[in-house]
């Protein structure tokens, strides 16, 4: 089991394992894939309260408290623990959710954030990761985006991403605390919760494809984003936790454009029965199209992604039809 970067043999503890870490939301996609990186050597704790995640996605060997990261009581009853990270992953991560209860995107996503920058704060935790998202930018003319693009969220979801990435910035300047804002474009791949139709543009076509033979398109096909395959979104992670010191944010993306349309003809070539698809209304809030520049990740922290689209769609499909439905 690889430790994190910076992970010391002499940090040892009694129970015999070397780093402690709280990841928030492994029981979804995203927190699942960081955790199970960071079982064996070192302990992990999750917080979870199973709104999108499942018990049984939980590496094992992760102990689990299951409730809501928005919840003070559960988040102070953790102010006798040592974490050496935070790894804050929980959250819903849909634009359109966010319209639909504004409250409860603002609860989940960004009071979480501060209650948990605070448990770092008091108990003397020196290291907070978050999940954040390239919905930050909004729509920007040419649609490729660095991390010193002008922020224009179009959605209270992203609104809550970018004041959660400024709590950070100012928790790192007044307490000392490294932290590390990952704007992750599109993740897709095996693992990705095909029962969501709200979230994750490759899971969603295709499981309608797979449910219905039919796809239901909301908004225009020529929409675009930057898919980054699981597998190298969960490394970024770990990559991260050899950060020491200051704030910082970094684009998790490949600098590659794919069209919704590529995505259901990647669907389609790949399943052995025709597709239907129907365009409707887009959902308010949504980018047209985005992708990112990597270049400040890959020098500051070595991370460069490897996975074209069309190769980790084709696992991902082989994984869906075989395995899930
Ligand atoms: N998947 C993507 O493409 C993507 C892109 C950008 C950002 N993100 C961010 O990454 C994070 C994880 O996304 P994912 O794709 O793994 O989603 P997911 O739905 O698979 O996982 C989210 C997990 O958080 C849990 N959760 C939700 N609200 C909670 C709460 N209040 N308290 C405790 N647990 C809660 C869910 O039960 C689930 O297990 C989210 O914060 C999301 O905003 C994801």
């Amino acid at each position: 089991m690889p430790m994190a970067d910076g992970a010391d043999k002499e940090k040892r503890t009694v129970k015999g394992k070397i780093m402690t870490y709280l990841v928030t939301g492994a029981a979804g996609f995203i927190g699942a894939a960081v955790a199970k990186r960071l079982t064996g050597d070192n302990e992990v704790v999750t917080i979870d309260n199973l709104s999108t995640g499942r018990e049984d996605n939980i590496p094992p060997g992760v102990e689990f408290l299951k409730g809501s990261v928005a919840d003070a009581d559960l988040i102070r009853r953790l102010s006798d623990r040592k974490f050496d990270a935070v790894i804050h992953i929980a959250g819903q991560s849909s634009g359109e959710i966010s319209f639909e209860d504004p409250v409860y995107d603002l609860q989940t996503n960004y009071q979480s954030t501060v209650l948990l920058l605070d448990l770092a704060r008091k108990t003397g935790c020196k290291k907070f990761i978050y999940a954040s998202t390239m919905s930050v930018y909004g729509d920007h003319n040419p649609p490729i985006c660095s991390e010193d693009a002008t922020l224009v969220p179009k959605s209270f979801y992203a609104v809550g991403k970018a004041a959660s990435e400024n709590y950070m910035r100012i928790y790192s300047e007044q307490f000392g605390i490294a932290c590390t804002a990952l704007r992750l474009f599109n993740i897709y791949g095996i693992g990705q919760n095909m029962d969501n139709l709200k979230q994750g543009m490759a899971s969603i076509y295709l499981a309608m494809a797979l449910s219905d033979h039919k796809i239901n398109v909301k908004g225009s096909k020529d929409r675009f984003r930057d898919f980054v395959y699981i597998d190298e979104a969960a490394d970024a992670f770990i990559k991260a936790l050899g950060r020491e010191e200051g704030y910082d944010v970094f684009n998790v993306c490949t600098g590659k454009a794919t069209t919704v349309e590529q995505i259901i003809n990647i669907i389609k070539e790949n399943l052995p029965y025709d597709v239907e698809v129907q365009y409707s209304e887009g959902t308010p809030g949504d980018q047209f199209g985005i992708y990112g520049n990597y270049d400040k990740i890959s020098k500051a922290l070595g991370w460069k992604p490897q996975i074209g689209f069309e190769t980790g769609m084709k696992r991902m499909i082989e994984w869906a039809v075989k395995d899930h439905r």
